[in-house]
């Protein structure tokens, strides 16, 4: 028995279109042991999403499997799959996705209803408490439209951390944030991290980001591999 909290273990992932097939991942490995915080960089079109998502079991692999904490999620029918996610997964997508005919509080509000662990008060409560986490009180009654860009992004990791992930997932999480607030949020999120013991892993292209992490990984040629630096 080996202590990894995730193993990805030979994944492989080729798309199809009507002209040709792309082989994205070519049966990568790829572990992390239970509270690390890794980033993963890579150029664009690599595989990066394809990786997270299929980590976080939005999307299966061709070929491999993926265990977190020894749960193989890729042998999971859709509806356990889904419940696994909500109840131990965070995840920040590169495009947001915020529910636009909701306000910021019920945005953080929905992960919590699906997973209904909570009371009405207990989801109340977690809710205030990570809208001051991400400094966003006082917009709690604004819809997503009328937050800035960065606003909407702080939102999203709202969102990823209401139901305590086990593990967090971030794609791209400070795109649309500016240098200096991009690194107020991370610092804040990390220092959560840590205290925490969230197992996380971090796609960006922001380099100052990514040496903020324990290890960098980067993805090419449909492998990962530690980079050096
Ligand atoms: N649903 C899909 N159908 C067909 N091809 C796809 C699909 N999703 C991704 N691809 C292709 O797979 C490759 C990897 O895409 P992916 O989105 O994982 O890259 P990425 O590393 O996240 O890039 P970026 O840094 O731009 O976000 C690209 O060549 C992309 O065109
Ligand atoms: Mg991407």
């Amino acid at each position: 028995m080996s202590d990894f909290f995730l193993k990805a273990l030979n994944v492989k992932k080729s798309y199809r279109t009507s002209s040709e097939k792309i082989d994205v991942l070519k049966g990568l490995d790829f572990r992390l042991q239970r509270g690390e915080i890794v980033s993963i960089i890579g150029e664009s079109g690599s595989g990066k999403s394809t990786l997270l998502h299929i980590l976080g079991g939005m999307d299966l692999p061709d070929d491999g499997s993926v265990l977190i904490d020894g749960v193989d999620i890729t042998s999971l029918d859709l509806k356990e799959r889904s419940r696994f996610r909500n109840e131990n997964i965070g995840f920040v997508f590169q495009f947001h996705y915020l529910l636009p005919e909701f306000t910021v509080m019920e945005n953080l509000k929905i992960p919590l209803m699906i997973g209904k662990r909570h009371s009405r008060g207990e989801m109340e409560e977690i809710c205030i408490e990570i809208l001051n986490l991400v400094g966003l009180f006082e917009k709690r009654n604004r819809k997503p439209d009328e937050l800035s860009g960065g606003q909407q992004q702080l939102l999203a990791i709202g969102r990823a951390m209401v139901n305590s992930p086990r593990l967090l997932l971030m794609d791209e999480p400070t795109g649309n944030l500016d240098e200096e607030t991009s690194k107020r949020v991370m610092e804040k999120l990390f220092k959560i991290l840590e205290e925490l013991e969230i197992t996380t892993v971090i796609v960006t292209h922001n380099i100052s980001l990514a040496r903020r992490t324990e290890k960098i990984y980067r993805l090419s040629g449909g492998n990962i591999n530690l980079e050096k630096y």
